[in-house]
């Protein structure tokens, strides 16, 4: 079936209003293909989308969470495996605005009612986040910008990466979701001449890999600003061997009973989870002989998952939840001459060993348009931790605190990138953002006392915001082993930015649809990885 024409079918299915139906039409291009549609069911029986070749319940991968590490890594199995994924958003469809700019732009002025793709949450830091609740998950409601990993990362992450299939994972994911054409409007062009005239060199002119200095990097929204995201990546799936279940909420993990006995001397060997429809019905599904559950519900739904299991500290997985960290966003707003200047996308990034610089211009608030600059620092260093609000119910969100600047180095990393966009501010590419030639600020302004580091360091603390870029609660070496198996049970696994102990690169979501993709050809060495009972 025509894309188009499945998406009117998938359209009429559900119940939209015609205002969200013109608004789909209108901002949809014929590039936008929904052949996976075919794989996806809503758990919610009476919006059966598609057609089931589906039996029965059990299943090689059973991946919770269809999101920016889930989708690929389900395209992957799904080669040679059957595969369910369990995601407790809806088909992205449903969410119009996830799929062009102007919607990612309005969808940062909405509130969470329940119904919005995204989630969001305030960790005991006091800064208010968002994850995804959409299938494709936060790489739905994300900047979209795109950049590959550091080589610290990958020296640091316990993983023991074999390069080559990085590299070509990358590539795969680059020439299904990425845009490598960006055209620069007027505020990426000139904070490109602002971050070299201030000293962030060299040029590195476009590049997807991480380099220091100043670049242009690729992007999930296309020249017409339409997103393709992660969920674009199930397209390369083998859609007979993969069910894909919206509206589905994973509960928790079953435990093959005979091992998590107190007297059992085995493993506890996953065989199932418990899930969830939207009104509240139970559901299970189960693993075929050695099948796997993989967790990809995010750095908060991973460890969330494994706590509410009863993998945790109570039994003898004490860093569960532990080591979550988030690096922080210091912004300026700059008043804009030229109240009309469109909302400007991140293309462009300044890549330091201490910082990172990235320009976006954000939907005008009243009739004020400002020009930002974000600064987001490697690491962090400093960690937090993560814990259940509730013991019983999967939809509460656990608490978590990230310690933003606990560690005096990442503090001191944030006062560097300040300062460096205080040269920016400097440089001739800013005079045409002047009133009577001067900057304004709407917002806090730099500290004006270069001598006083104290200012500096307060600066960074009583602006600190959230880059998005959240990770951890089941990192490597901790949690899970470098195949991701969690460490001293049997038959699960963690594939999502939950499993990572820094940011890769200066955005997270190119390595994390690079990891999924790679499935577990990686992981396997030494495995013995024999036929799946089919
Ligand atoms: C506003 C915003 C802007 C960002 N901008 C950028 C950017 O420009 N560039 C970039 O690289 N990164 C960006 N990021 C970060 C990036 O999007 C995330 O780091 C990345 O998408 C996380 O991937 P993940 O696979 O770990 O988790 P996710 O993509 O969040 O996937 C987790 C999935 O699991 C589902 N799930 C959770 N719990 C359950 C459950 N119990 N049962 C069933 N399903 C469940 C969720 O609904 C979700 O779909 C941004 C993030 C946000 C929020
Ligand atoms: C699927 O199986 C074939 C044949 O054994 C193998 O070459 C291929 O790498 C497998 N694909 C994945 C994704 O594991
Ligand atoms: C202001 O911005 C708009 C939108 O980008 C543009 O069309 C217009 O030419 C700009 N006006 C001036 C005076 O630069
Ligand atoms: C915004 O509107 C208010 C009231 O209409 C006006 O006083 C103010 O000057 C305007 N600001 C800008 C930047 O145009
Ligand atoms: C946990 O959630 C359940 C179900 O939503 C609710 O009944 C219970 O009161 C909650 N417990 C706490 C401690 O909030
Ligand atoms: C700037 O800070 C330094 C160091 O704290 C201080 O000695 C100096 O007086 C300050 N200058 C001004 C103009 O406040």
């Amino acid at each position: 079936m025509a894309p188009i024409s499945l998406l009117v079918v998938l359209l009429m299915s559900c119940s939209f209003n015609h205002h969200q139906l013109q608004l789909v039409l209108a901002n949809n291009p014929f590039d936008q293909d929904f052949s996976y549609m075919k794989s996806v069911h809503n758990i919610n029986g009476e919006e059966e989308i598609g057609s089931s070749n589906y039996n029965n319940n059990y299943y090689d991968y059973i991946i919770i969470g269809g999101g920016t590490a889930g989708c690929p890594l389900a395209a992957t199995l799904s080669e040679n495996y059957s595969v369910l994924v369990l995601e407790r958003g809806n088909a992205p469809q449903s969410h119009p605005t996830v799929f062009t700019l102007a919607g990612f732009f309005s969808d940062l002025q909405k509130q969470d009612d329940g119904t919005t793709p995204f989630q969001s949450f305030t960790s005991k830091d006091g800064v208010g986040n968002r994850r995804g609740r959409v299938l494709g998950g936060s790489s739905m409601i994300n900047g979209g910008f795109y950049s590959r990993a550091d080589d610290e990362f990958f020296a640091k992450s316990g993983v023991e990466w074999e390069m080559d299939l990085v590299e070509k994972a990358y590539e795969w994911v680059e020439e299904s979701v990425v845009s490598t054409h960006p055209r620069l409007d007027v505020w990426q062009s000139s904070m490109r001449e602002a971050l070299l005239e201030a000293g962030v060199g060299p040029d590195n002119g476009f590049s997807l890999n991480h380099k220091v200095g100043t670049k242009t990097s690729g992007s999930l929204f296309d020249q017409f600003g339409t997103r393709h995201g992660a969920v674009q990546l199930l397209n390369r799936a083998n859609l007979d061997n993969l069910r894909v279940v919206v509206q589905a909420t994973v509960d928790r993990i079953i435990f093959d009973s005979t091992t998590t006995e107190p007297s059992s001397s085995s493993k506890p060997s996953a065989i199932g989870v418990k899930y969830s429809d939207s009104k509240g019905k139970s559901h299970k599904a189960f693993l075929r002989r050695k099948g796997e559950i993989i967790l990809s519900a995010g750095a908060i739904g991973s460890p969330q998952l494994l706590l509410l299991s009863g993998i945790g500290p109570q039994s003898q997985h004490p860093n569960v939840g532990k080591f979550m960290a988030d690096n922080p966003m210091n912004i300026i707003n700059i008043l804009l001459p030229n109240s009309s200047m469109e909302p400007s996308i991140t293309k462009v990034v300044g890549i330091n060993d201490n910082y990172f610089i990235e320009p976006v211009i954000f939907q005008p608030q009243l009739n004020m348009t400002s020009g930002s600059l974000a600064e987001k620092i490697p690491g962090p260093l400093s960690i937090g931790s993560l814990w259940l609000a509730n013991s019983t119910d999967v939809k509460v969100t656990p608490n978590v605190r990230f310690n933003y600047f606990d560690n005096p180095i990442d503090l001191s990393r944030c006062v560097m990138g300040m300062r460096k966009i205080g040269e920016m501010l400097e440089t001739e590419a800013m005079n045409q953002f002047k009133h009577n030639g001067e900057l304004l600020f709407s917002g806090p302004s730099l500290p004006n006392n270069n001598s006083n580091n104290w200012e500096w360091e307060s600066f960074c603390r009583t602006t600190v915001g959230t880059f998005y870029h959240y990770h951890g609660g089941c990192v490597v070496g901790k949690v899970v082993d470098g195949d991701f198996n969690v460490m001293g049970i049997k038959s699960v696994r963690v594939v999502d930015g939950s499993t990572f102990n820094i940011s890769p690169g200066t955005n997270p979501q190119a390595t994390l649809m690079m990891l999924g993709t790679l499935g577990l050809r990686c992981w396997e060495k030494g495995q013995e990885n024999d036929e799946l009972a089919s």
